[in-house]
């Protein structure tokens, strides 16, 4: 069993394993170097050479317990025929949406326009450096790829003021998407992913209210298909406003927190794994605050079942010497 199959199977405290969200990307000298003779993310993204070469690199470097594949939650949108682009300082660029279309599309041909990530995680799964290690396949929540569907941008830049008003298209969709995150999860588990994780970035644009119908519940569907292959499954519901009942009503094998939220506080409402936590802009600062930081995680969750990761991903700006320095102390804990 691997090293986080034991924190989420057997609730194992005694080590912490370690990966951590965005580990392959701009922060790598040797992942720019592949980005800046490939201009076209998607292309990146659909190349299996290359997109496997990258979810490896960060391994290699770091001896991190899991890769993450190499890919985007926006593939799925691109999956259904939507236009999506990825624009320099400018962040994802979807196009038109039409409804009509995405309702008719065929299950086989999603999976024929997808096929080059499943072959990207076969020859991952395949590689000996994965011995003992996890390979964390992942999807967007069905709540996050319906705001990027309808909104088009990032809503960190603005979110159309109609957003909310569409009910019809709102319900059309996510049942829609989230028919095909379950097609897009079996391929990845059939191609030699061992885990997936859930991505609710912008879980945190929801009142309470509304929780139950646009993230509960499509949530849960997606993670009981998830167990129903005998995969776990870890979510991320960034920012959301109840942890603790988002985990009573999910029931995911593990949570991954933002770093918004107090641990002292929430390993207290918790009774399932953890994972992350640590503010990325500690990566930022120095050495001795980075262990100060790291240490503090490590102590408070000493006798709870813990992966350890980031509260979001890693900044482009960080320095690869952080990062192993972080490794290094998390790992001689
Ligand atoms: O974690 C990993 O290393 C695996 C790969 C991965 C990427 N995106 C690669 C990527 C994962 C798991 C994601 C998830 C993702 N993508 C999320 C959820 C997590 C989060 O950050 O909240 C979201 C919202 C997206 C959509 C997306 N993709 C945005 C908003 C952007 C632009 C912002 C940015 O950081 O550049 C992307 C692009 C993207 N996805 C990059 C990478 C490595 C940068 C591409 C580049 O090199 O320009």
């Amino acid at each position: 069993m691997t090293p986080i199959h034991d924190v989420l199977i057997n609730n194992k405290t005694t080590s912490s394993p370690i990966w951590l969200m965005r580990q392959a990307g701009r922060y790598l000298p040797e992942f720019r170097k592949i980005r800046s003779e490939n201009k076209n993310f998607i292309n990146l993204c659909l190349n299996e050479f290359l997109s496997s070469e990258i979810t490896l690199q960060p391994i290699e470097r770091f001896d991190f317990d899991a890769a993450i594949i190499f890919s985007d939650i926006l593939m799925v949108p691109f999956g259904l025929n939507q236009k999506v682009e990825f624009k320099k300082d400018f962040g994802p660029q979807l196009g038109n949406l039409n409804l009509e279309e995405i309702s008719k599309l065929d299950e086989i041909d999603f999976i024929e326009k997808l096929y080059p990530i499943y072959k990207s995680i076969k020859k991952v799964s395949d590689n000996k450096i994965m011995v003992d290690k996890d390979l964390i396949g992942f999807v967007g929540a069905p709540w996050t790829l319906l705001v990027y569907m309808i909104n088009k941008i990032s809503p960190k830049k603005e979110l159309i003021s109609s957003f909310f008003k569409d009910e019809f298209l709102i319900n059309k969709l996510l049942n829609i998407i989230e028919k095909f995150i379950k097609i897009h999860i079996t391929e990845q588990i059939k191609n030699g992913a061992t885990i997936i994780q859930i991505f609710d970035s912008w879980a945190g644009l929801l009142k309470e209210k509304d929780l139950p119908n646009y993230i509960y519940i499509p949530t849960l569907n997606i993670v009981n298909h998830i167990k129903s292959l005998n995969t776990p499954a870890i979510c991320f519901p960034r920012n959301i406003k109840n942890y603790k009942e988002f985990c009573q009503i999910v029931k995911p094998n593990a949570i991954n927190l933002d770093y918004n939220i107090n641990p002292l506080k929430v390993i207290n409402e918790l009774d399932i794994p953890i994972q992350g936590g640590l503010d990325p802009k500690i990566l930022l600062t120095d050495k001795e605050n980075l262990k100060k930081n790291t240490l503090r995680y490590l102590s408070i969750f000493k006798d709870y079942p813990y992966i350890f990761n980031l509260g979001h991903g890693v900044l482009p700006e960080t320095d690869p010497n952080m990062v192993d320095y972080l490794v290094k102390t998390v790992k001689d804990y």
